[in-house]
């Protein structure tokens, strides 16, 4: 069987994701966010077109570095205005039956014990459908939202988010066991106190005794994401992540970073096909391509330069407003995002002033691949790039909400089936793990570091909660 091309909907609860300025276009459905039936068709149309998850972005404060201030993103609704991801998920898990939904939420600023709970009562309630994207947060506006003066440093990041991990692993894995629910009626026992454990874990960031409040989930463990490819990202990604999700637009350098994470995969003592790799894709397409670059420029003279700028700004920590045009933009290790701060420095085919930065920022689709073609040409480029860049699948971005998934399922799904790369329909499989890595019971494979650290810590050792 030919490679098969995983794809998930890139979304965030809001109405300005990554195509700033476009909620003001006419055929944009952004504003109605706030409806719950805005997520339910939305979710219904994945459905149809077979995607394996949505994926929902998301961020705890307001973009202030450009030009130290939150009026601009405020003005150009830059992911603000932004709601909760997590409670969308329910009532769209009513209306489908396979699609899986990937939600972002930090290990900065959640609590491990209540967050973990949050997870396996998702879980439960999608019967096995949910992931979660794994962020540490990068904003000094969230952290002064959650009791912080400033931003925990980029590397100590990923530390608190290991323990973080740590401690959901004990409690998801280990501290109940599978049987441990026994519902017997005639002796009054709904669970076996023997088979649900404390986990008493204190470590250097969190302490928590637990037994975990939730019984086992179908995927015990979410389906774990990640993003963020610098060299601690990497290595984060490497240990924990079974999907790491790549920006960036040059295929050679997506290529560089999907070899990375395999290869330090291998060095966690996992195989490398238990870790599956997505770019971020925009399409713009139409019956031709004459169309298809119609309708580009339509929306192009929609998108907001500024919006790109300081969305830019934020995720990177360069203050784009405080370098002249003429200047070439050097890479500093920032504590922000380094894989975005590398993307038009170290990473660009030669040095960029900040006036081409800009220019480049400002088209639509500029932080990943972009492809605005006919089908056909869609569906070529996309398999040359998996081939080029040895990714597993993409995350599919909006620029006209729901317009632009509806021409990508109408017009590109189809011929990606003809040629045998994409699912006709949904398999028989329970889960979200087992649709991307097949497996018997949806769970962690053993191998994963979840498995043999929770065992490890508690295995033998763990204490019934009777006791
Ligand atoms: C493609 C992509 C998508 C991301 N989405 C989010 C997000 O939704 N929310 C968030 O807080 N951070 C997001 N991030 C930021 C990363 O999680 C990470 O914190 C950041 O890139 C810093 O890590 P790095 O230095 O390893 O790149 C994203 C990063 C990338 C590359």
């Amino acid at each position: 069987m030919k490679k098969q091309i995983h794809l998930n909907a890139f979304e965030m609860n809001c109405p300005g994701h990554l195509a700033h300025g476009l909620w003001a276009h006419p055929e944009d459905e952004r504003t109605r966010y706030k409806d719950l039936t805005y997520w339910l068709e939305l979710a219904q149309l994945l459905e149809k077109g077979k995607f394996d998850a949505l994926f929902l972005a998301d961020v705890l404060g307001v973009y202030d570095v450009y030009g130290n201030g939150n009026d601009p993103a405020i003005r150009r609704g830059v992911q603000i205005p932004a709601n909760d991801p997590m409670m969308i998920i329910p009532a769209m898990a009513t209306v489908t039956q396979h699609l899986g939904f990937a939600l972002t939420a930090s290990t900065t600023y959640e609590q491990p014990f209540a967050f973990a709970r949050r997870m396996s009562t998702l879980d439960h309630l999608t019967k096995g459908r949910i992931a979660w994207n794994v962020v540490t947060s990068t904003l000094r506006s969230a952290a002064n939202n959650h009791g912080l003066d400033k931003p925990v440093g980029h590397d100590d990041r990923y530390e608190v988010a290991d323990e973080f991990l740590k401690v959901c692993y004990k409690l998801w894995e280990q501290s109940w066991e599978d049987d441990a629910v026994v519902k017997d009626w005639d002796n009054h026992l709904y669970t076996d106190p023997d088979k649900v454990h404390f986990i008493d874990h204190k470590g250097k960031y969190f302490s928590v005794a637990g037994p975990h409040l939730s019984e086992p989930s179908p995927q015990r463990t979410p389906l774990l994401y990640q993003a963020g490819t610098s060299a601690k990202g990497s290595e984060f990604a490497a240990k924990h992540a079974e999907c790491v999700f790549i920006g960036g637009h040059r295929p050679d350098v997506i290529r560089r970073d999907v070899e990375e994470i395999r290869r330090k995969a291998v060095a966690f003592g996992r195989q490398p096909e238990q870790v599956k790799t997505y770019g971020l894709l925009t399409v713009v397409t139409g019956r031709t391509k004459e169309e298809a670059e119609r309708k580009f420029a339509d929306y192009s003279s929609y998108f907001s330069e500024e919006g790109a700028l300081l969305h830019y700004s934020a995720n990177t920590g360069y203050d784009l407003s405080a370098y002249s045009d003429d200047e070439y933009l050097e890479y500093v290790p920032t504590d922000h995002g380094q894989s975005l701060a590398a993307l038009f420095t170290k990473d660009a085919v030669k040095p960029q002033t900040v006036g081409e930065i800009k220019k480049a920022l400002s088209s639509i689709g500029s932080r990943g691949l972009l492809i605005v073609g006919d089908p056909e040409e869609v569906a070529d480029r996309m398999e040359q790039w998996m081939v080029e860049t040895g990714l597993d699948g993409f995350n599919l971005t909006q620029v006209v909400t729901p317009g632009t998934l509806q021409d990508f399922i109408e017009l590109v799904i189809p011929i990606l089936q003809q040629r045998g790369i994409y699912r006709r329909e949904y398999g028989t499989e329970s889960t979200l793990r087992q649709r991307l890595f097949g497996g018997q019971d949806g769970k962690l494979p053993a191998e994963h570091r979840a498995i043999h650290i929770s065992r490890r810590e508690l295995g033998h050792d763990a204490i019934p909660q009777s006791k």
